[in-house]
Parts: C-alpha cells; structure tokens; sequence
C-alpha cells in the first residue's frame, strides 16, 4: 500500500522507486570505544546572522505581529527551538559581524543609529535586536552564546570594551552603562570568534597576516575575575584550503586559541557561479550530485583534523564547523540579499549525514553551527507572517540531539553502493552513542533511493532488552513542508527494527533518517 502511495504520488515525477529492492545484508558492529569520548552538545550548534529575515522578521518580529511574544521575540520559534536543545547559538554574523560595531545595538532603542547592511541586501538596520535582545533570546532558548567579533572594521579597543561590558565586575564606565542598560550582573559570554571569513568577507586578507592581527586581538581578550574562561576562537579555512589551517596551526601557540572554525556549505551543482540549483522541483540526478558534494565534508574534516594533529597531538584545539548546511538558489520572487530557501527531505538527509560525519569526528570536531536557524538558507523553521513552519532539518535535529553530550560509540560497516547513471556513492551513514543513562542511540541514514537497506548490528558489551525508533522519510526526496501542509515531511514511530538473539536486525528503508534507541 505504502509503495502504490508512493507510485501515484509520482505522477508526473521520477523520482520514486516504482519498486522497492533489498541490497544485500550489511554487518555493522557496534564498538566499545572510548569511555572518556564524548560527543559534544557543541556540534549541535545553530546560527542566526543579521540576515534577510533571520533576526528581523524571524526571531524579533514587529509589535504589532499576532503571535506569542516576550518583547519582540517570537515565542513559537523560542518554543520549537527549546525542544531540541539548541547547544549554542552564533551571532551577530557571518559576513555581518566584521561590519557590526556593538555599541550601535545598546541603550534605548530609540536612541540606537540606522546602519546599513550592506552585506545583505543594503536593508536598513533600526539596530532594535542587539546584545541585550541576543542574550535574552539565548536566556529563553536555553543556549549558549557564541559571538563573533568584528576584526575586519573594528578595532582591537572596541572588541576588549565588548568583552569588559559583558563580562566584568568592576565598577566602570563600561559596565554600569551594562547596568543602566539593565544588566546588573555580568553575563559571562565564553565563546568569541575573533573575526570570520577573514580570507573572504571578514576582510580578504592572507593566512599569515590573520595570524598576526589574530594574536593581537586574542592579547587583549582579556579574562574578568569571576567571569568563566574565555574560549577564543580562531577564523579557520574556507573548505578545504589546507594552507590556511597550516598556518594558523603553525603561527597561533596553542595556549591562545580554544578553538579553530571551518566553513564548508553543500551547493547542489558544486559551483559557487552560475546557479546553485534549486532548492525544490530537482530531480534526482541532481539530488545525488547533491549528496556527493555534501559527502566531501568527510574528507575535509579529515583533511583539516590531520593538519591540527602534527601541531596539537592532545587534540586541545576544538574544530569548529560554525557554518554548513545547503546553499541553494533563493526562492524566485525572493530578495537575492536574503538567502530565503525551501527545504526538502534531501536537506534532512544532508543534515544527517553531516551530523553523522561530525560525531564520528568527535575527538576533533566540537562544535559546528548550522546556517542558519529561521527563514536563512538551511532553516529549521520558516515563517510567513503569523504562520511557522518545522523544515525536514529541524526534524533531524530532533532525532539527534539524544547524542549531545553523550559516549561516543565507534561503528564498523562497509556501505552498500548507491548508484545512479553509471556514478556512484555510499548509501549508508551512520553514528552511534550511548547517554548517561546507558541507553545505546544509532542514527542510520539511507541516501538510496530505491533500495531499502538491510542491516544485521552486532553489539558486543551492549546489554539491551528493547529497541524503539524514529524516521524520517516521504515518498519524494524533494517533498517539502508548506505553510498549507506544513506536515508533509514528519517524523514518525519505526517499527523495522528487531531483536534478533543478541543482534538488532534492521530494514532501513530508502530516503530516510531513522534513530534508534536501544535500552
Ligand atoms: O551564512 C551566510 C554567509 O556565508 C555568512 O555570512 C558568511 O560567513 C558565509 O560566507
């Protein structure tokens, strides 16, 4: 019945299997590992730029908006977000944090300059959303602010005052206007990023000359009695730029820097000229060009991560993936300038495979940030007025975050291939981890289209009495939620996973994210 579904809801379309094929068995076994690895919360991190509709019109909407609201912050979104545990949340940019000077966005609002954006679109900025509505936001969420400084317009004064407004105790200037501004209390904001896309954006300068201005920005990044230790964050490669990453390792004494970022989006036709590819409507010649190019986030990581071992052997430095996700085409009628895109089955199956690849690279990747959270490229949510809608990715990060914090759990598998037009590329992906509680979580992604993947899991070690899951899948990889249908894409109860003796026997079907949870 499900597969005549499928059928005729191809009409027209030619992406679904007309019927379902098995590969052949794959032996995965579940591995002890590390008891001291953990997967961290960090690498479920998320991204909100002063943006198209991100900031304004997204999180912080107009007065007179009808929609639960503390101030002007949208509570459905904060509602939706709380659910997934947001681990942290990166601000105010992106390209935009290199042009943000912090004090335009304090005090009384009507006091506050208009700026212009000129990165995105020359909107005008009333500078309404600033720290104090950024970390209230972070308050209601839950999450942990991640700020990014601005290296590339700013000066090294304006960032140590930042800091010393946010963070110190002492009685000045600085911090009784955080006061007057009504924060008695210091914040503590631990994660700066000094700068972003300094190669690029953050202003086009080589890798040894960041090195130098890095080392002088993170001098005076200053620790306040009583306030946790900072954690200051380096302005890593544009994908797989190997030289960058070499000479930061090289130049930087690993005691100045807790962590170093790494930018690496998934453009469905690889090519940042031209077009990006659309974000609906493709076919699945198309997706699978996709998936092979969200695929290289593997060799990147790996690429980048062997860099950081010849420097850092302890692995004390964190790579932090802190923007990725799928760049397509904007929606047509949209402002170029905003980024605004769907988001379809293929984007969850991108962000589970990503996720997956990040896990299993815990030991280095500890942290990464989607981009970005509402109505931005890779969204979570997207609104339209009044109306929110949950994107296919806000479902994957549901299913993952039992990973967050939690023992990682080495798999051993050899993928079946999925195969298309003569190309080829692994079907199977997956990750592994067992929480505080004992409970073993397995997140399986199946990139194939067609054929449902059968898997035999040993677990060695592993005392498990039940096995419950869920899925993500549609009869399309191009289906997507709609403000009418917002509920095309959802999750769903699993029931292709058995106890077989002491092995979990599994039927994965095609296109889709499945967690399991083994207790
Ligand atoms: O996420 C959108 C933009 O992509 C960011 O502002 C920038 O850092 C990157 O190029």
């Amino acid at each position: 019945m499900l597969y005549l579904k499928r059928l005729l809801a191809a009409t027209g379309f030619t992406l679904v299997a007309a019927t379902p094929t098995f590969a052949q068995t794959v032996r995965l076994t579940v591995q002890p590992g590390d008891p001291k690895l953990q997967i961290s919360k960090d690498i479920y991190g998320h991204f909100a730029e002063h943006l198209g509709r991100c900031v304004y019109d997204g999180f912080w909407v107009d007065p007179g908006l009808n929609v639960p609201k503390q101030g002007r912050i949208r509570m459905d979104i904060v509602e939706a977000l709380r659910k997934i545990k947001v681990a942290n949340l990166r601000w105010p940019g992106g390209c935009y944090a290199d042009a943000y000077h912090w004090r335009d966005g304090v005090g009384p609002t009507a006091q506050r300059p208009r700026t212009i954006n000129t990165w995105w679109g020359d909107a005008t900025e009333d500078n309404s959303f600033g720290t104090h509505e950024f970390l209230e936001l972070c308050k209601l969420l839950g999450t942990e602010p991640y700020l990014a400084a601005n290296v590339g317009s700013g000066t090294v004064q304006e960032m140590a005052n930042w800091m010393e407004y946010l963070n110190s105790n002492a009685d000045t200037p600085l911090t009784q206007q955080r006061k007057q501004n009504g924060h008695p209390e210091p914040y503590g904001v631990t994660m700066w990023g000094i700068g972003n896309e300094s190669w690029g954006c953050g202003g086009n300068m080589t890798a040894d000359y960041y090195t130098d201005i890095y080392k002088r920005y993170a001098t005076f990044a200053h620790n306040y009695p009583g306030s946790p230790k900072l954690k200051r964050i380096v302005s890593g490669a544009n994908g797989d730029d190997a030289y960058w990453t070499e000479t930061c390792m090289k130049k930087i004494p690993l005691d100045q820097m807790w962590g170093l970022t790494l930018h690496q989006y998934t453009l469905p036709t690889g090519s940042w000229t031209g077009s990006k590819g659309a974000a609906t409507g493709f076919d699945e010649a198309q997706y699978f060009n996709t998936m092979k190019n969200c695929l290289k986030m593997e060799a990147v990581v790996t690429k980048h991560a062997a860099i950081m071992d010849k420097y850092d052997k302890d692995k004390k430095v964190a790579l932090l993936v802190d923007e990725w996700g799928v760049w397509t085409d904007v929606e047509p009628g949209t402002n170029p300038g905003f980024l605004y895109q769907q988001n379809s089955l293929r984007d969850a199956l991108v962000a589970g495979t990503t996720l997956n690849i990040f896990n299993n690279h815990c030991d280095r990747v500890r942290g990464a940030n989607l981009a970005q959270a509402v109505n931005v490229l890779q969204a979570l949510i997207l609104t339209d007025k009044e109306k929110m809608l949950l994107t296919p990715t806000y479902h994957v990060f549901d299913l993952y975050q039992v990973h967050q914090n939690a023992q990682y759990l080495p798999l051993q598998f050899q993928s079946p291939e999925y195969t298309l037009n003569g190309d080829k590329l692994p079907a199977l992906n997956a990750s592994a981890s067992k929480d505080a509680s004992g409970a073993v979580h397995i997140s399986l992604v199946n990139l194939d289209t067609k054929k449902t993947l059968q898997l035999e899991t040993a677990l060695p070690g592993v005392s498990w009495k039940t096995v419950s899951g869920r899925i993500l899948t549609s009869a399309n990889v191009n289906d997507y939620n709609t403000f009418d249908k917002p509920g095309k894409v959802k999750l769903a109860a699993f029931n292709g996973a058995k106890k077989r003796g002491g092995n979990l026997a599994v039927e994965l079907p095609p296109q889709s994210v499945v967690v399991l949870e083994l207790k």
